[in-house]
């Protein structure tokens, strides 16, 4: 019967009826002793992971529970097969991506510090870069102290599984989007990555959800900030690698810019880090595609894989394949 490793972070009852027909063995947190194993499900913390690896023998196919799996190949090695739990943070993380645009376009980080100073003050009265960053110079009466996301043009950087999720979720809001990928496909509309710095100028919102390799690792310079509009949002719900910082630093302390990130480089961010005390920005530490849903579902992914690659059927989720 087929071993399969779980991390002991993860109830067993969860795994007990999707994992039907294998031996679910516990991953103790503070392993120290060899364990043989056909399939391993690593702790979503790589450190934990990482402690758990060494002790580990005999593993063929890793199950990881999280979309990003860039720290794994490199730890097992070219003769295991890794799949992801594609599709398991879809929600979290473009609810987080729209929750984020909002917020920004509503000004809600502005309010909530204004609101812990126990002030009633509204957006025109505050520092200058507040008032600025919109980009929007025409005299409007009364003054402006909100923007609407209904209508704005967006530029979708990643059209997976998320950012076909942040598609969906975007669409009431009737925006002008622009979806991009690595390569074009024009049957869907899907510009190639080749024309960002083209279309870049146009775009109101850039949302970033791609993943983190050699080729999109600073996709976002300086020379793509020149590019942006004057007061445009930069949303980066991808990976930090993806965004060069002091390119980015740069931009929002030239107050033409803001951005929203879950995501930075280096993570987590230093204490004294210079981005936390840039103007027009947001940060959330990594949470994006956290909830009380998220284990349930990658688990089910998981399962679903497992089952395939019990019956001999194509695995779906395959981010490398055993040599
Ligand atoms: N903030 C969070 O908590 C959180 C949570 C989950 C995931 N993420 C991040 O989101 C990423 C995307 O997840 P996903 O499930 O949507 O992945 P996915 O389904 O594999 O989609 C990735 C998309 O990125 C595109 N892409 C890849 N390389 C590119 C490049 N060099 N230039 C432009 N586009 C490129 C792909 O293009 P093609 O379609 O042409 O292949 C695809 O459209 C993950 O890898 C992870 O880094 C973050």
């Amino acid at each position: 019967m087929l071993r399969v490793g779980y991390p002991e972070s993860i109830p067993e009852e969860l795994l007990r009826d999707l994992f039907d027909g294998v031996e679910l063995v516990c991953i103790p947190e503070h392993l120290d002793h060899e364990i043989h194993i056909d399939v391993w499900i690593p702790d979503p913390y790589t450190n934990r992971a990482l402690r758990a690896w060494p002790w580990l023998r005999g593993v063929r196919l890793v199950l990881a529970m999280l979309a990003g799996t860039e720290w794994i190949p490199q730890v097992v090695g070219p003769h295991v097969t890794i799949c992801n739990a594609r599709g398991a943070h879809n929600i979290s993380t473009a609810e987080w991506t729209v929750a984020a645009i909002l917020a920004m376009l509503k000004y809600f980080p502005l309010y909530n510090d204004i609101q812990r100073e126990g002030r009633w003050k509204r957006r025109f009265e505050l520092p200058p870069h507040y008032a600025a960053i919109s980009g929007d110079t025409r005299p409007l009466y009364p003054p402006v102290m909100l923007e609407e996301l209904t209508g704005k043009r967006v530029l979708l950087v990643g059209h997976g599984a998320i950012g076909k999720e942040i598609e969906r979720m975007l669409a009431p809001f009737d925006v002008q989007l622009t979806r991009m990928a690595r390569r074009a496909r024009p049957e869907d509309s899907v510009h190639s990555v080749t024309e960002l710095d083209s279309l870049l100028p146009n775009a109101e919102i850039i949302v970033l959800i791609v993943p983190s390799t050699d080729e999109t690792r600073g996709l976002i310079g300086s020379k793509q900030f020149a590019l942006m509009r004057h007061g445009a949002l930069l949303v980066n719900a991808a990976r930090g690698p993806v965004v060069d910082t002091y390119a980015l630093v740069e931009a929002l302390q030239s107050g033409r810019i803001r951005a929203a990130i879950d995501v930075t480089d280096p993570e987590p961010l230093p204490e004294d880090h210079l981005l936390w005390s840039c103007p027009n920005i947001m940060i959330t530490p990594h949470v994006g595609g956290s909830s009380p849903q998220f284990t349930p579902r990658a688990l089910r992914t998981a399962a679903a894989e497992l089952r395939r690659y019990i019956n001999g059927e194509a695995l779906q989720n395959i981010v490398q394949a055993a040599i």
